[in-house]
């Protein structure tokens, strides 16, 4: 998710917006630049990796040391337009960056959001004779702007504004005139009126440690910002009074998102993370192949996951996929056993490390030895430029942005879509291609629906859930590794006794456990035969006068079952090898609710650490 800042004032504006973006950071980005007006030129510095130096991972690229080199700071510009880009269009990278400069080099943009029509504009722009630098939508706004000035901003971005369709909030700078234009339409946008300084930017972060006096921009409105002065008008070009008000909460609450939790706003996320995991790929899916897993072997022998925690969750997954779609034996090995037993490894095996931080040591240390073996590997993995990602040197970015709660939530459903596309080219199958990619497509929306749906359900009952003392979640087949997951999540922030445990293996030993202060939640969805098999496992529960907590896409088939002391959670159905993404969800809250009703540490339970970097 981009975050867009600018400055105008009398103040030093690139250290201001420096500042600010470091405060953006939270909404998670691969590169990020600056624009300003540097004796009456524009000047644009842009980075591929982080914004300040050491960050993360010490010799990474980074703004800090590109302005460095111009001498940091020297400039003292008063008006400055900075981003940190979150890619969705062409990879991350410098080139990708933004600001991006209109042709002549007259505008430089910063935008948020999505152009949808872009490659419409960039085609009648491409047609007048304009040349784009960038594989970005956002490009064509710089072009446009500059296509219709006629010394005047404000008209030429209302004009650009007729063309563009899909949601935005953008800047622009302008080497001829002292000012900033910005406009809404979707995106978020608000002004801070410092000291002599406006700040105007995604969220109130960047400015709140210099002003609670804020002015929130509405869709379908553009501001002009200039030294002393603003206006606001609307696009039908109305001038626009707005109250000034006061900015409500710290910066905690703010990078927050208004949740009180990490995890909560990350659950919430999901719909935007997954989409953010395939829809800059599905359309690109042979270049993918060249580019992200380049020289993949023909004839596979395994595919190995490798991976810890929920990482492994779903790398678990992974390993169903691969063995029933794509026909290659699989498995999915806990890291820190793997390292400790001189696994074979074969020239054509393929492993593929998964994890959100991308520094966790067992997973790295896994990684390492089947790179010695010479094996194909490759990385899935959130954090840009993280020790895992730069030896596994291919694979995929998740582009989920920041997981700050320790308990991984968006970072799974990121995983599980990308195992999804790796998998996709391992298939030579076009109908199954487009099937998948129908289906991956509705996704987010399904997302949305079932947090909408089962978020208000889960509150309610939470209270009576955190009087039980044990859980057992079960599934079979690809939901099997839901199950570990759901009980991971109640582990972790609860801190109730949950077991994972594949259905068919309950009646081998954990059946004797069944009693009132056992909660059996069941994963009861997909393929006909393994629906019917898990709903025979959980009768054996009922039979035994267990108390279940049912998720299923078939209410029908088990109402009957059921009775007023067991819990129902009804899930939209999707393709069983996506089904992990929405089936985790309801786990996910169910969790979150637990533990807080329990006035659990949420985001940081006791004893856990988000990144585990030691053996
Ligand atoms: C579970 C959790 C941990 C991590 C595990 C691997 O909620 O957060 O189990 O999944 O430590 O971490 P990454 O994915 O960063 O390698």
């Amino acid at each position: 998710m981009c975050g867009i800042v600018g400055y105008v004032g009398s103040k030093n504006g690139i250290e201001a917006v420096f500042n600010g973006l470091i405060r953006l950071e939270y909404r998670g980005y691969d590169s990020v630049g600056v624009a300003f007006k540097d004796k009456n030129k524009i000047k644009t510095v842009k980075s591929h990796g982080r914004i300040k130096k050491n960050d993360v991972v010490p010799g990474m690229p980074n703004l800090e040391e590109k302005l460095k080199e111009d001498e940091k700071f020297k400039f003292n510009s008063n008006i400055v337009i900075g981003h940190t880009r979150w890619a969705t269009h062409g990879a991350p990278s410098e080139k990708n960056a933004h600001p991006h400069v209109s042709m002549k080099g007259n505008f430089a943009i910063v935008h948020n959001g999505i152009i949808e029509n872009y490659l419409t504009l960039k085609n009648e722009l491409i047609n007048k004779g304009y040349k784009f630098e960038s594989e970005t939508d956002s490009e064509v706004l710089a072009h446009l702007i500059e296509y219709f000035y006629e010394n005047d901003i404000l008209s030429a971005v209302k004009k650009a504004l007729t063309k563009l369709e899909g949601a935005y909030s953008f800047l622009v700078l302008s080497e001829a005139e002292d000012v900033i234009v910005g406009a809404k339409k979707g995106s978020p946008l608000c002004l801070g009126l410092g000291e002599k300084e406006f700040i105007i930017s995604s969220d109130e972060s960047p400015f709140i440690d210099r002003t609670k006096k804020v002015i929130y921009i509405n869709d379908g409105e553009l501001i002009l910002i200039e030294k002393n002065k603003y206006n606001i008008i609307n696009f039908e070009g109305l001038n626009v009074e707005r109250e000034i008000e006061e900015v409500p909460y710290d910066l905690e609450a703010i990078t927050k998102g208004g949740y009180d939790h990490f995890m909560l706003k990350e659950i919430h996320e999901q719909p935007t993370t997954i989409k953010n995991a395939f829809i800059s790929r599905i359309d690109h899916l042979d270049t993918m192949l060249r580019d992200n897993f380049p020289k993949l072997p023909r004839n596979i022998n395994r595919v190995i996951y490798l991976a810890c925690g929920t990482s492994l969750c779903a790398g678990k997954v992974g390993m169903y996929i691969t063995e029933k779609y794509a026909k290659i034996p699989s498995r999915a090995e806990y890291a820190s056993e793997f390292i400790y037993r001189d696994p074979v490894i074969f020239e054509k095996d393929i492993c593929i490390a998964l994890s959100q931080s991308g520094e966790t040591a067992d997973t790295k240390e896994a990684l390492k030895i089947v790179k010695e073996k010479n094996a194909y590997i490759a990385g899935l993995v959130n954090v840009v430029g993280s020790q895992i990602a730069r030896i596994a040197g291919k694979g995929m970015y998740l582009h989920a942005g920041p997981e700050i709660g320790v308990a991984s939530t968006k970072a799974f459903t990121s995983q599980v879509v990308a195992i999804n596309m790796f998998n996709m080219l391992l298939i030579d199958d076009i109908k199954y291609r487009e099937k998948l990619i129908d289906e991956l497509k509705k996704l987010p929306d399904l997302a949305e629906q079932i947090i909408r749906g089962t978020e208000p359900k889960i509150k309610v009952i939470a209270p009576e859930i955190s009087k039980f003392s044990d859980f057992l979640y079960l599934g079979r087949d690809i939901n099997y590794p839901v199950a570990l997951e759901g009980a991971l999540k109640m582990k972790e922030i609860a801190y109730l006794h949950a077991e994972g445990y594949s259905s068919g293996e309950m009646k081998h030993g954990p059946i004797a456990l069944i009693d009132k202060n056992l909660l059996t939640v069941c994963i009861l969805t997909g393929e006909k035969e393994i629906y019917k098999k898990t709903l025979n496992n959980l009768l054996e529960i009922k039979a035994r006068s267990g108390r279940v907590f049912v998720l299923t896409d078939d209410v029908q088939a088990i109402k009957d079952h059921l009775s007023d002391e067991d819990y129902i959670i009804e899930v939209p159905k999707t393709l069983p090898q996506l089904s992990p993404i929405i089936n985790v969800i309801p786990l996910q809250l169910l969790a979150y609710y637990t533990a807080k009703h329990l006035k659990r540490e949420i985001d940081k339970p006791r004893n856990l650490a988000k990144s585990v970097t030691v053996e």
